[in-house]
């Protein structure tokens, strides 16, 4: 090969091999194969050649040309290995780290409201007996909130509800902000195939207000439904639930007589407590703390279940209730007022999540 080309050969070489990065190495292929690079010019000066030289410098310039690509190429594959290799340094994590020493405290960090943190407690308890959740609309029609559940018209229990009533549609009933999560039972049982293990934890409403109630409260609905699911069974689940609650391996539970339209038998449910002193589990008092029974037949029926295949029961019990109860909150308005003192004493960290290992 001519001189001038292998001297220029090596000048390319020199450059490639100094170039350190992707982009340096671009420009020494611009400054050689570009539009105006050098190698470039050499061909393009091929055309003022007399015709027998032409053809054998051409020959070299081209040799030259498929060189400088291939060391180019070669180049190329080698600084990208070299940035990967120093992404893969730059970017190492090391997991064995400690977290953390001092999590965010203050407000900034948040908490989880106490309402929250018993939904939690109850979706983990109900869900080591094998309950899912289920959910359903805050704005219910009459017939789920109502009919479906045996409360017919002009039944008293409609007045009970003291119902926050919405405008009617054309010809249609007026719907109603839920009274209670006992609807949920109706489209569970529409929606799903027996048998069902259920909770349903969500906002109620009723139109009261003092230290006690609230016109917005919260609810937990329980409902199971099996071929031979049976009272024992509620009995059970309830007794258990209640002493895992409350963190209290001997709470006296007793199951009182009562009636509700959708269950037959009811039953409310009274926890061991002292009057005098608030607390739980002794004293030789009772409290009542929800209301259960077995699935009434028109329920069944109501919602598409053949009651003389399939019963099973059904409980609901007051949130804000049973929060109050385990942690001796004495007045229910302070939870829908975002008082930052009242958070910071009753809410918890959102970084210990409840898990069985607290419960009793
Ligand atoms: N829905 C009833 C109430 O709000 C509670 C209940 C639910 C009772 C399920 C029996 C069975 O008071």
């Amino acid at each position: 090969m001519a001189d001038d080309l292998d001297m220029l050969r090596a000048d390319i070489e020199a450059a490639m091999a100094g170039a350190e990065d992707l982009r340096a190495l671009d420009a020494v292929r611009v400054a050689a194969l570009g539009k105006s690079g050098q190698v470039t010019a050499l061909l393009k000066g091929l055309g003022a050649l007399p015709p027998d030289e032409r053809r054998a410098r051409g020959a070299e310039v081209n040799v030259l040309k498929g060189e400088i690509e291939r060391a180019l190429e070669n180049r190329r594959v080698m600084l990208e290995a070299f940035a990967l290799d120093a992404r893969l340094a730059a970017e190492r994590l090391d997991v064995s780290l400690p977290p953390r020493p001092t999590p965010p405290a203050g407000p900034e960090a948040g908490s989880i409201h106490p309402i929250s943190r018993t939904m939690e407690e109850l979706i983990a308890l109900f869900g080591a007996m094998g309950f899912a959740v289920a959910e359903g609309p805050d704005i219910e029609g009459d017939w789920h909130n109502f009919s479906a559940l045996n409360i017919p018209d002009h039944h008293p229990a409609r007045q009970d509800h003291d119902t926050f009533y919405l405008t009617a549609q054309e010809g249609g009933r007026r719907p109603v902000l839920r009274t209670h999560t006992s609807p949920v039972q109706i489209r569970t049982m529409l929606s799903q195939e027996p048998p069902i293990r259920v909770i349903v934890p969500g906002r109620t409403w009723r139109a009261d207000h003092d230290a006690t109630h609230s016109p917005m409260f919260h609810q937990v609905e329980g409902l199971v439904i099996g071929r031979d699911i049976h009272m024992g069974h509620l009995k059970g689940t309830l007794v258990d639930f209640l002493r895992a609650f409350f963190g209290i391996a001997d709470l006296p539970v007793r199951f009182r007589a009562s009636y509700f339209p959708f269950t037959e038998p009811s039953m409310e449910v009274d926890i061991g407590w002292s009057r005098k002193t608030g607390e739980l589990g002794q004293g030789g008092d009772w409290l009542e703390i929800l209301g259960s029974g077995m699935v009434h037949p028109k329920v069944l029926a109501n919602a598409g279940i053949d009651p003389r295949m399939w019963q099973g029961f059904a409980f609901g019990m007051g949130i804000e209730r049973i929060t109050m109860l385990k942690h001796g909150i004495p007045d229910l308005r302070p939870f829908y007022e975002a008082d930052l003192r009242w958070l910071r004493h009753y809410a918890t960290s959102p970084l210990s999540p409840f898990t069985l290992h607290d419960a009793a």
